[in-house]
């Protein structure tokens, strides 16, 4: 069994990544349906979260069926993220994670984000902080390091877990590599294998079947694994790996039916969540994804990604089954 804090999860956990507009609430509860074991917020600006900023404060909203559920803050100035902290803990999540490996420039030129992956103390201070301000586990995201002659990744875990990180997940890329070249799962391994080590290490990066899942498990000796891309469109994902895991045998495709029901329960549960107007609208980046590689999709995908109401959105839906129910998905 791994334990995140106090909460127990089955042997080798699969962890539905943060991501950016992609790990809204309904995306993850409908992961966490398909077997996901923990799911994330995409990250939070905690500056944004402190000045009260109405996008930030939305990205807090949590369903009770998707738990255990972590959200993910970001920033670089310890006062601030004190703040958030508290903040964050009246939407009672179950976990609080610290993203330090966002690698993108207005991120890290603040210093937020793999911007700290330059300065292992100050990482190692605001974790050891926010650790003793909250009785939640706070576990950590970041990279192998800031570049390949900086790679320090087993120092900076083992500091990470004497200051009370309950967890930690890595991308196996430094933040120079963004998301170029293959993810490197070596130095995780040696993470792992760290004799003081004794909190989960999750994998990250490049899991984009259930054999490279069972690789991190069985070759890498991971305790868990993270999943993103391979996950948007397909929150089947997780079931399939779990039962590749358990028959050695791949589930069949998702059919389009299956496909067309989790567009429209997604669509529901956004709009149950944030109103007619924004659910709509905040649901079209989801569409091409659930329905990618039919052919001569465009004049449905332009229905859904353009209409104004939600019943023309689940109208074309229907459209697409009696269009393409003769389409096989591989
Ligand atoms: C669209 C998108 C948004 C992302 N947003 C975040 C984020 O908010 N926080 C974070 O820690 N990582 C974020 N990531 C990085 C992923 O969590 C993950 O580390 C990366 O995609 C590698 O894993 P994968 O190969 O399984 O996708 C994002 C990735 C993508 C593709």
């Amino acid at each position: 069994m791994v334990k995140i804090g106090n909460i127990e999860l089955p042997d080798f956990p699969l962890l539905l990544a943060p991501m950016e507009d992609v790990s809204d609430p309904p995306f993850r509860a409908l992961c966490k349906e398909q077997g996901a074991d923990v799911v994330y917020t995409e990250f939070i600006s905690s500056e944004g979260l402190i000045r009260d900023a109405a996008k930030s404060v939305m990205k807090l909203d949590i369903y009770e069926k998707e738990r255990p559920v972590g959200i993910q803050i970001f920033g670089a100035n310890l006062e601030s993220m004190l703040q958030t902290i508290d903040i964050v803990e009246k939407s009672n999540p179950d976990i609080i994670d610290i993203n330090f490996g966002c690698p993108v420039k207005k991120v890290v030129s603040k210093g937020a984000g793999a911007g700290i992956l330059k300065d292992v103390c100050l990482m190692e201070q605001l974790t050891a902080e926010m650790v003793k301000r909250t009785n939640l586990p706070v576990t950590v995201k970041t990279r192998l390091g800031w570049d390949h002659d900086s790679i320090r990744i087993v120092e900076v875990a083992e500091r990470l877990q004497d200051v009370g990180c309950a967890a930690i997940s890595i991308h196996g890329r430094t933040r120079a590599q963004m998301y170029k070249g293959e993810a490197d799962w070596k130095p995780i391994a040696e993470v792992k294998n760290n004799p003081r080590m004794h909190i989960p290490v999750f994998g990250n990066g490049d899991v984009d079947s259930p054999k490279r899942a069972m690789e991190m498990r069985d070759v890498y000796g991971l305790d868990g694994c993270m999943i993103g891309r391979a996950t948007i469109g397909n929150p089947w994902f997780f079931k399939q790996v779990k039962h590749f895991f358990k028959t050695g045998e791949h589930l069949e495709s998702v059919t389009l039916e299956e496909r067309v029901e989790a567009a429209r329960r997604h669509l529901q549960m956004a709009i149950d969540w944030k109103g007619e107007t924004l659910g709509v609208f905040e649901t079209r980046r989801h569409y091409t994804n659930y329905f990618k590689g039919i052919p001569n999709f465009k004049e449905y995908r332009m229905k859904m990604v353009t209409s104004d109401e939600s019943k023309d959105v689940f109208d074309a839906f229907d459209e697409v089954l009696d269009a393409f129910s003769d389409y096989q998905f591989v």
